[in-house]
Formats: C-alpha cells, sequence, structure tokens
C-alpha cells in the first residue's frame, strides 16, 4: 500500500448505502480509498428490480459495465481486489474488458447447488454464476489463513503417513478451490429478504475474510438487498454503497438490525461438503 492511502479517521461515508445510482455515488468516493470492490451488477436477464436496470440490450448493456468499472476502478487501494459476479453468456466479454485494465486472479464458479428437476431440452441446464476476482497489482492483500477449510478427523486420520505429519495445510485446512458450492438463499431460509437475486452472506464473508483487512473499506455498487453491508459489518469491516431501488433500501436498513448483522468470530465451517463420503462395499 502507498504511504498516503491509509487514513485512520472513519470517512464520513463509512458504513452508508446511498440510494442513489452507482455512478453518481462513485464520484463522491476518493481515489485510492477502498480496500475491496464486491460487485453484483444486474446480469441483463431482464429480471424486474422495481426499474429498468436489467433491461438494456446486449451492446448497452456492455457499454454501460465498462463505464461504471471505469468510474470504480480508480477508488481502489493499490493493492485493492475487484470481484465481479457475472453470467456466462456475458463473462467472456466482460472479463477481456476487465483484463485490459486489472489483473485476473481466479475465475470462481459458484455452484448455486440447484436441485435436478427437468430443465431446458435443447441445451444443459445452467445451475452457476461466474465470478471474477481480480487485483490492482502483485501486492495485493490476501489472508488464506482466514479462509482456509479445516479437515474433518476422517480426512486427518487418511493422511496419517508420516510425509504428511506436522504439514501445515493438515493442520490448519486447505485452500478454498474456485469451484464454491453454496446454496442460493430459498425462499422459506431465514437469511431470505425480499429481493429476486439476493446472495449468499457466506460466499462474500469469504471475500470478504480473503480480500479486505480488518477495519478496512468494502464498497458494492450494488447493494440489492444489502449481503454486502451485512457481510462487511458482521466480518468487523466498513462498508459503502449505493443501491437504485428505495425499497431496497429500506430492506437493507432492516437486514443491518438483524442477528445476521451482528458481529461475529470466523468460525471457517462452509456448508459446502468438505468430502464426499465413499459408500463401503458390501461383502459378497
Ligand atoms: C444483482 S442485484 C444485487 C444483489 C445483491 N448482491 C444482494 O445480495 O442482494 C443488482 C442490484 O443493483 C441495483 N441497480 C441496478 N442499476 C443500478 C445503478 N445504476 N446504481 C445502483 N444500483 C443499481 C438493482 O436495483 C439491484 O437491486
Amino acid at each position: 500500500m502507498k504511504h498516503n492511502e491509509r487514513s485512520m479517521t472513519p470517512a464520513p461515508y463509512s458504513d452508508t448505502v446511498f440510494n442513489d445510482d452507482a455512478l453518481a455515488g462513485l464520484a463522491r468516493i476518493p481515489d485510492a480509498s477502498i480496500d475491496l470492490i464486491i460487485a453484483d451488477p444486474p446480469y441483463s436477464l431482464g429480471k424486474d428490480y422495481g426499474n429498468e436496470s436489467d433491461k438494456r440490450s446486449d451492446a448497452d448493456y456492455l457499454q454501460w459495465m465498462e463505464k461504471w468499472v471505469d468510474a470504480a476502478l480508480p477508488k481502489l487501494k493499490s493493492n485493492g481486489s475487484f470481484y465481479i459476479f457475472l453470467t456466462w453468456r456475458f463473462a467472456p466479454e466482460i472479463f477481456v474488458m476487465l483484463k485490459q485494465r486489472l489483473q485476473m486472479v481466479n475465475e470462481i464458479i459458484w455452484d448455486r447447488r440447484v436441485p435436478s428437476m427437468g430443465g431446458s431440452v435443447r441445451s444443459f441446464t445452467s445451475v452457476h454464476d461466474t465470478i471474477g476476482f481480480f487485483v490492482k497489482g502483485k501486492g495485493y492483500y490476501f489472508d488464506l489463513d482466514s479462509v482456509r477449510i479445516p479437515y474433518d478427523a476422517e480426512t486427518k486420520k487418511a493422511r496419517s503417513r508420516s510425509l504428511f505429519v506436522g504439514a501445515k495445510w493438515l493442520e490448519v485446512g486447505y485452500n478454498p478451490k474456485d469451484l464454491w458450492s453454496v446454496s442460493r438463499v430459498h425462499k422459506c431460509d431465514p437469511e431470505r429478504a425480499d429481493h429476486p437475486t439476493q446472495k449468499p452472506l457466506e460466499i462474500i464473508d469469504r471475500m470478504i475474510y480473503a480480500s479486505c483487512p480488518p477495519g478496512g473499506m468494502v464498497l458494492d455498487p450494488f447493494m440489492g438487498s444489502g449481503t454486502t453491508a451485512v457481510s462487511a459489518r458482521r466480518c468487523g469491516r466498513h462498508f459503502v454503497g449505493f443501491e437504485l431501488n428505495p425499497d431496497y433500501c429500506d430492506i437493507i436498513r432492516a437486514r443491518l438490525q438483524t442477528p445476521y448483522a451482528q458481529r461475529m468470530e470466523n468460525n471457517n465451517q462452509p456448508s459446502e461438503p468438505v468430502r464426499p463420503k465413499v459408500p463401503k462395499k458390501i461383502s459378497a
């Protein structure tokens, strides 16, 4: 991080979600002041967010994506990171655009754990979202230990060969892979808010622990139901963001009062299956 990038006094916009257009809001954020940007823009699939934001033509959509990206990136510190949620339909074009501006670290596949129920008869059923993880430069902040996945007792026992004894990865857990298998937030889930594309807290928590230092600042230009705000608060980070729909801003305010937004210990217990159980062989 450059010497002049650290500020000890909380910014006036800290822990605020503005009912505003992202482009207008970003103009008020100082350059090089943000540790992590988590962006979950409309996917251009025609969803109803109470506005026309997801109903652009393909060309308009790609142009708009470039416009807000160019307004957002100067806000990142030199060791900052940028995650973006996308659909496979536009990820190729948007990754090319982003790779001209940032270094790409990962393409993460979010497997939404959609149950198998019919689906298209002319294609394979799409059950994932694409997440791009980009950074400004080589010295980016990344706290792997805070997101390691602990091995269960059975796996530890299975790796008891002397070669592995004392191996750090066996004791502290492994590095999450680039396939994140986390259930989407069901209508009956207590975490669920009244928003059509709410993301699971588990996913955003992992991004924040890994890519924003404690006490740092996370920016989300498209807050939706406020998952990034809730996650930042419970992980001990600050947040700022924008949302066009005033009803969603009310939802965010309400979510920030729930137990989900209470400061929590990082217990690294992901819901994804750690290791599939191998069925016991039946003796003949
Ligand atoms: C995919 S959703 C975000 C969902 C969010 N990550 C969550 O977990 O709830 C995108 C949101 O961006 C909002 N939006 C669309 N265009 C916007 C703009 N120009 N400025 C600010 N918000 C915008 C939409 O109203 C919608 O709520």
